[in-house]
This record gives C-alpha cells, sequence and structure tokens, in this order.
C-alpha cells in the first residue's frame, strides 16, 4: 500500500459541499492534471468549460433532474469530447476531416473519462470531493446550448467539486475475483457472487440512510440496463456530428 492506492480506495462521491468556492489557480491545476492523462494519439480530445453563472448551473442543475449539487459546488465542470479541435488542425494541414466516425467517437469519448477521473483523483488529493454527473445527457442539446458547443463537441458528463459537507462511507464494489479474469472470460458463479454483493450492498445502503433505501445491485442493474437509456442518445450525438460510421 500507498498513499496514492489509500486515496484511490478511499473514493466515494460528495452530493454536499460547502458554499467555499475554489481558487481558479487550484481549478486551473485539477485539470492540468487532467491534461496530463494518456491520450489517443495525443488526441486531447477533452475540452473542459467550468461553469461560473450561477443561472447557467441552477440550469444546468435542473436539466440534470434537480441535482442541487450542481448549483451549489466549489466550482463545476463540464467535460466534452471535442472533434473540433481535431478538425481544424487536419484541415490546417490541407487534409479533409472524415466526420462520424464510430472509432473518433470512441477516442474522444475515452480520452474523457481518462482526463476526468485524473481531475477526480488530483481534487480529492487535495481533500476535495467529487461527484459525477451523467445526468447532463438527460437533455444533452440544451446543455450543448447553454454552453454554445460547436459541430464535433459533445458533452459527455458534468463533474461536482468543492469541499465536502458530508463524509460518507466508500460504497463497496463487486467482489474482485467477479472483476478479475484470468487469460479468458470465465464465469464459474457470477449469479453467486451477484447474490453476495447483493447483500453487502443492502446492508451499505441500509446504513448510510438509516434504513430508508432499501436496495442492492441486481435490482439497480433491472432499471438500469432493463429498460431504454437515453434513446434520444443516439439522434443527439448525430445532429452533433457523430453519426458513428
Ligand atoms: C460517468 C458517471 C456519471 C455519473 N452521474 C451521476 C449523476 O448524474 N448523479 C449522481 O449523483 N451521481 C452520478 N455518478 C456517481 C455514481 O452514482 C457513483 O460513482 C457510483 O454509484 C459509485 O459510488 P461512489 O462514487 O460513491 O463510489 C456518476 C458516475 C459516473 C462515473
Amino acid at each position: 500500500m500507498n498513499d496514492v492506492i489509500q486515496l484511490l480506495k478511499a473514493h466515494r462521491s460528495i452530493r454536499k459541499f460547502t458554499a467555499e468556492p475554489l481558487a481558479d489557480e487550484l481549478v486551473a491545476e485539477i485539470v492540468a492534471c487532467g491534461q496530463a492523462a494518456a491520450t489517443s494519439s495525443n488526441i486531447q480530445a477533452t475540452t473542459v468549460i467550468r461553469v461560473r453563472d450561477p443561472h447557467t448551473r441552477q440550469a444546468l442543475a435542473g436539466l440534470a433532474g434537480g441535482q442541487d449539487y450542481v448549483a451549489s459546488c466549489g466550482a463545476f465542470l463540464v467535460f466534452c469530447a471535442d472533434l473540433h479541435r481535431a478538425r481544424l488542425a487536419c484541415e490546417l494541414q490541407g487534409g479533409a476531416f472524415i466526420p462520424g466516425m464510430t472509432e473518433h467517437f470512441i477516442i474522444a469519448t475515452v480520452d474523457v473519462a481518462l482526463a476526468a477521473q485524473n481531475c477526480a483523483v488530483a481534487a480529492e488529493s487535495l481533500g476535495l470531493g467529487i461527484c459525477y454527473i451523467g445526468a447532463l445527457r438527460n437533455q444533452p442539446q440544451a446543455v450543448a446550448d447553454l454552453l454554445a458547443l460547436p459541430e464535433d463537441v459533445y458533452p459527455v458528463f458534468g463533474l461536482c467539486l468543492g469541499h465536502p459537507a458530508q463524509d460518507p462511507e466508500p460504497k463497496p464494489r463487486l467482489p474482485l475475483a467477479a472483476v478479475l479474469k484470468e487469460e479468458v472470460y470465465t464465469d464459474p458463479d457470477g449469479v453467486a457472487a451477484i447474490r453476495a454483493y447483493d447483500e453487502r450492498l443492502r446492508e451499505y445502503y441500509r446504513r448510510r440512510t438509516g434504513g430508508t433505501k432499501d436496495s442492492c445491485w441486481s435490482e439497480e442493474m433491472k432499471a438500469l440496463v432493463g429498460r431504454e437509456a437515453r434513446p434520444h442518445m443516439r439522434g443527439f450525438l448525430a445532429g452533433r456530428g457523430f453519426s458513428m460510421k
């Protein structure tokens, strides 16, 4: 064990923040850590928009299904997958940008996730709390309009940063054996692992909520993958230039 490993394992999302805003230099340093992440072919397809305007923050919180911490956290960042810059560079060299490639979409989206997680870890190393906001994709066109996103750019998620006003216990994960496999994909006791994890997670929720939340992983997965998820995304992405060729 070392400090970095300890920090990584102590992660938990924070959804209550003090009113203390984050200094510009601190946010700049955190985003610079995001920039330092590995990036596919050095494309650097991440653009981060820090939203300060309280009205925009409130609007984003509403668009994200009323997640108040989007408005109240110390700094709110929107992580965008950005092929606009690569397009400019390609055209600068007299090339013709080929829009809509699925591979470019994957590259850009993975880049954003890696950069954001670097930011998250950097923030946590400074004692700050973080919460990703995938719910920005509930109404992604409204988000794109609010942030004046050009073509070939889409908002992947938001990230709340701030001084924690709560100290939740880390959420248990699936048993490592369910995730780490040797040589080939095997799933000898997949359902047993899920059942065991269900009970751990149910107990965690009961503890965390004083008994008001009674749920488990398989129930959550039923709600997640047992119904269509944001079916507007395909059309939205196509409209942004990500037509998945
Ligand atoms: C891409 C992404 C999007 C997420 N979106 C939201 C969100 O919109 N609102 C929220 O409260 N938490 C969101 N989360 C946080 C997850 O719910 C959380 O990471 C997960 O339940 C595990 O809990 P932990 O982060 O406390 O370990 C998101 C996490 C990720 C990685």
